[in-house]
């Protein structure tokens, strides 16, 4: 199952469970309107265990939280089931393999009989066991069972799948909804919250075939990062991330050939391009589950800080303040990415660059927020360490600051590793727990020294 299978499956199994504990209160325990549903649930459980020994699902702010990420997509009802579950005090629901009908059975009469609210989690799992629950626990799931990157590498798969999706659609003349996109845009926010560097190293893979997906993404996720330091509300912060998402959806509206076109562009083929602000502004304005100020932020993000750019909106014109978070985004991937006419320059340089444009094309205080998020050595600049060892950042941590993580590329004989070693080094102004002794941070290295070893730039690969 991927992702979204399972999300669909466990939102069936909740809405089961739901059933059957809303006709407990009505019909006897055997009765098939309470029993049914705890089959369907339970048959659903054991499909999780084809490749995991649990199933732990976490409550989280009354939100139903699956492998670290927010599951949205619940109707009401099932809302009411889960603030129900949090009223009580059940701060997860591990399902262990070797569960049994029974077990959900018992659960579902725990669930019933219980009036108390705020249990603790060890009397909440003292009651069940009294009551003949064997294969279920109410703890939550220890944090490193899980493989933070590749979940990361499943949720950016899933947002250049939406992405692709809407602007293959628009080609063929259909307006998409854009459920799919504010979904996934959803888990790149709470894929941040639980591991920032993991989906930030995302956005260091190339992949020329498929540029506008990968910028698109790309876009997503470092304005969701911007918006996260900023600490703006889940509302807002989606709508700035589905608007990174789709912030070339206008392109679609422009020959391929030109979107394609290496060197310069003739003014009027240039004149076509300074269109697709406005041909995307159009397109969201149609599709469903998208926000007005997502529409208005694609409309914007070549409008620039002094207001010059494009599209021309006039001066009394009111631009919505955050669409300069998309247009530094949008400027950051387009310079660290290589294209047909364009070497890609390191991050800091990319940094340095946005710093001279600060004020004229960009927000110098969005610019400055951002700064901060990617630290003194952002993700994907390439370093030498106090070893002679050559590598490249992973990680900062958390609002850029250490300990920093790095992928070593090159040993001190400037020969490549065939595996990059991921060591963790101190960051600037703090002290990490366990850092790789000796190894110290010199200063940036020219990625143009090492070509073969930018090759090797990726989250490492999970454990086979
Ligand atoms: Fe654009």
């Amino acid at each position: 199952m991927n992702r979204r299978q399972q999300e669909q499956t466990i939102v069936s199994l909740i809405r089961s469970l739901g059933t059957s504990l809303k006709n407990r209160g009505l019909y006897p325990p055997a009765h098939p309107l309470v029993r049914t549903p705890v089959k369907k649930c339970c048959s659903e459980i054991l499909l999780f265990f084809a490749d995991r020994q649990e199933l732990a699902l976490a409550i989280s702010d009354e939100t139903l939280v699956f492998e670290g990420v927010p599951i949205f997509n619940l109707t009401s009802s099932l809302e009411l089931f889960m603030a129900r579950l949090a009223a009580i005090g059940i701060p997860a629901i591990v399902f262990e393999k070797g569960l049994v009908q029974a077990d959900i059975e018992h659960f579902i009469r725990f669930l019933h009989e219980t009036k108390e609210e705020g249990l603790s989690p060890s009397d909440i799992q003292e009651r069940i066991e009294e009551m003949g629950v064997t294969h279920i626990r109410v703890k939550p799931p220890s944090e490193d069972e899980e493989d933070d990157f590749s979940l990361a590498r499943e949720i950016y798969g899933n947002a250049i799948d939406a992405v692709a999706s809407v602007m293959q659609e628009i080609r063929k003349g259909r307006i998409p909804s854009g459920a799919e996109s504010d979904r996934v845009v959803r888990d790149i926010s709470g894929m941040l919250q639980r591991n920032r560097d993991a989906i930030l190293a995302l956005t260091l893979i190339r992949n020329f075939d498929e540029y506008t997906y990968n910028h698109s993404v790309n876009v997503a996720v470092i304005s969701l990062a911007i918006a996260e330091a900023l600490s703006l509300d889940s509302q807002e912060k989606t709508e700035i991330g589905v608007a990174g998402l789709l912030h070339d959806v206008g392109k679609t509206q422009v020959a391929l050939d030109l979107i394609r076109k290496p060197g310069n562009l003739s003014i009027q083929e240039f004149e076509e391009i300074k269109k697709h602000p406005e041909e995307g502004f159009v397109l969201l304005g149609k599709m469903s589950h998208i926000r007005p100020a997502s529409a208005y932020m694609v409309r914007e993000h070549h409008l620039r800080y002094d207001r010059k750019g494009y599209p021309e909106l006039g001066t009394d014109y009111a631009v919505n303040p955050r669409s300069q978070i998309i247009a530094v985004a949008d400027c950051y991937d387009a310079i660290t990415t290589m294209r047909a006419y364009q070497m890609a320059k390191p991050p800091l340089e990319a940094l340095e660059l946005m710093g001279k444009i600060a004020g004229k094309s960009i927000d110098p205080d969005i610019l400055s927020v951002f700064k901060n998020v990617m630290g003194g050595y952002p993700i994907g600049t390439m370093v030498r360490l106090s070893t002679m060892e050559v590598g490249v950042v992973i990680g900062v941590g958390p609002e850029g600051r250490g300990p920093i993580r790095v992928s070593v590329l090159v040993d001190r004989q400037g020969t490549p590793l065939p595996r990059p070693e991921e060591v963790e080094i101190a960051g600037l102004d703090a002290v990490a727990a366990t850092v790789s002794p000796g190894r110290s941070i010199l200063g940036t290295v020219n990625p143009l020294l090492y070509p073969d070893a930018q090759k090797g730039v990726s989250p490492p690969a999970p454990p086979s």
